[in-house]
């Protein structure tokens, strides 16, 4: 009696099976296919060897076959997929875009560090020389009434100031009673309210911020830019606190070389009034096309508080005086680092801004 032709048949089954998991690649698997479960594979020698067999016995050696090369089948499936699911994620993983590397790639290093803007950093300038002579820093809405910004401050409704010309209205429904203010000084208002309301007198403050006019830009005017108001009210306060005050200031933020003077002005809320004029910090007095061969620069405005204003804050203007002032910020900065146009301000090159930093 001649053994079964499939007497080695589970040892060969296994030994197939162990090829298919050492299968590292598709390429490999494919080339495999042919000796593993295909024509050249043992499954087809031992059908072929079947046929000597007496048929019952044929047919359950063929079975016996069958299942063996099925398992066989499936674990080749079984590995493609693994093989396939892994060239996929290569694939995957070779087209990746490592964003991380492009951005550092991107930038020039080091990293250029931010830094606060010329307005900022003169504004901050200008509250620290008034701090250090005693005043406390404070600040209003941008958007005002008109009340705030004109009536209160005496600024009677057939002003020029007051034009379409001049202001932006804030459309509410009520035509031309909210503005963004043109100016600072609606905050010495706030400011001395509070103090009535709070029976907090005296004042002496600073108060900056950003301030609009309906202006077209050119290299001397923006129709937004910052000023810095201030006010002292006190008991018995001169004229001659006010040009000590403006001139101490002069002097500490400009440098000794420049110097102050004050020439009569008109401002509604101010009784008597000034504008407030520098040596010109271009020419240092001599005369130069900056301040068109005057030797002077104007600065801003100043003046004795109006009783008109006492009177619409609640203020007895019989016990109480005082002085206001107010000038641009970003003037102090054209000045003080001679830009020949202001609109550099605010267009945001930074081979402009980073003179600053
Ligand atoms: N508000 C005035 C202006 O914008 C300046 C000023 C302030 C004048 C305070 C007098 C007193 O021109």
């Amino acid at each position: 009696m001649t053994s079964s032709p499939l007497a080695d048949l589970p040892e060969q089954t296994d030994a197939l099976l162990s090829t298919i998991a050492r299968l590292a690649s598709l390429e490999e698997l494919r080339d495999a296919e042919a000796t593993l479960t295909g024509r050249r594979s043992v499954f087809s020698a031992l059908q072929k060897s079947l046929g000597s067999l007496d048929p019952e016995l044929r047919k359950a050696a063929g079975a016996e076959l069958q299942g063996a090369r099925r398992v066989v089948e499936a674990a080749l499936e079984g590995r493609r997929s693994v093989l396939e699911r892994e060239a996929r994620n290569r694939a995957l993983e070779s087209d990746r875009l490592d964003l991380g590397d492009v951005a550092v790639d991107a930038v020039a290093w080091p990293i250029a560090a931010g830094h606060p803007g010329l307005i900022a950093v003169t504004q901050r300038e200008l509250e620290d020389v008034f701090v250090a002579m005693g005043f406390t820093v404070a600040e209003g809405p941008e958007v005002e009434s008109d009340w705030y910004n004109f009536e209160a401050l005496n600024i009677p409704p057939a002003h020029p100031a007051r034009g379409l010309w001049d202001t932006f209205y804030v459309d509410l429904g009520d035509p031309e009673t909210v503005v963004l203010r043109t100016h600072t000084s609606p905050t010495q208002v706030h400011l001395m309210q509070q103090a009535v309301e709070t029976d907090s007198l005296p004042i002496h403050s600073v108060m900056p911020g950003r301030c609009f006019r309906r202006d077209t830009p050119d290299a001397s005017h923006l129709y937004s830019f910052h000023q810095i108001e201030g006010i002292v009210v006190d008991r018995g306060i001169t004229f001659g606190d006010l040009a000590g005050v403006i001139e101490t200031f002069t002097r500490a933020y400009f440098g000794p070389a420049i110097t102050s003077r004050l020439r009569p002005g008109y401002f509604p809320f101010t009784e008597p009034s000034a504008e407030f004029e520098i040596t010109c910090t271009v020419c240092r007095g001599e005369g130069c096309r900056t301040c068109s061969f005057t030797g002077w620069l104007e600065l801003g405005g100043c003046g004795m508080i109006d009783p008109a204003v006492f009177e619409a804050v609640g203020i007895d203007h019989a016990q109480w005086s005082g002085f206001a002032f107010g000038f641009g910020i970003d003037r102090c900065a054209q000045m003080r680092h001679q830009l020949s146009d202001l609109r550099a301000l605010v267009e945001n090159d930074t081979r402009f801004l980073g003179q600053f930093s």
